[in-house]
């Protein structure tokens, strides 16, 4: 059970905080959202809330069936599709790399960079406020949020 999708439109400025819900209900439930069409997920891990785009940079995959799993000490989601792994910190993928000139053969976890785009969260008098990045360098993961904002319009 993932919740519910909330739809906010917000659309006097892109990058003002947007009020996603109740701190005690998202603590107890990963929350889908819609803020000017940009699908993201919201999440409680560990003392923490996190947002992200809510489509896989890879395919498109739905990251907010993802499991949760500590990978190197950093906090991942890992994609239900096909097993990518993104901080959730920071959006980087991770993959495991073997140095064929290295003697030894145990793969180390690498970064292949921020692929996924993190939105920031804060908590206020009980309530969980979304800031939608302003990033300008575009993002891998910007391709399917895109796509999800170019079909909302159409509907
Ligand atoms: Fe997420 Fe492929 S769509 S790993």
């Amino acid at each position: 059970n993932d919740g519910g999708t909330v739809e906010i439109s917000n659309k006097k400025e892109a990058d003002s905080p947007v009020c996603i819900g109740r701190e005690e209900d998202l603590k107890k439930q990963r929350t889908t959202a819609a803020i000017n069409g940009r699908e993201i997920v919201v999440l409680y891990h560990d003392g923490k809330f996190y947002a992200m785009d809510c489509r896989c940079y890879h395919a498109g995959g739905p990251l907010h069936l993802g499991e949760i799993e500590d990978i190197n000490g950093q906090t991942c989601i890992i994609c239900p599709w096909h097993k990518y792994k993104i901080t959730l910190a920071t959006g980087e993928g991770l993959y495991q790399a073997i140095n064929p000139r290295e003697p030894s053969v145990t793969p180390k976890w690498r970064s292949k960079g921020v692929k996924q785009r993190t939105h920031h969260v804060s908590v206020e008098n009980g309530n969980v406020y979304v800031t939608l990045s302003d990033m300008a360098d575009s993002i891998d993961s910007d391709y399917y949020a895109e796509k999800s904002i170019n079909s909302s319009m159409k509907k």
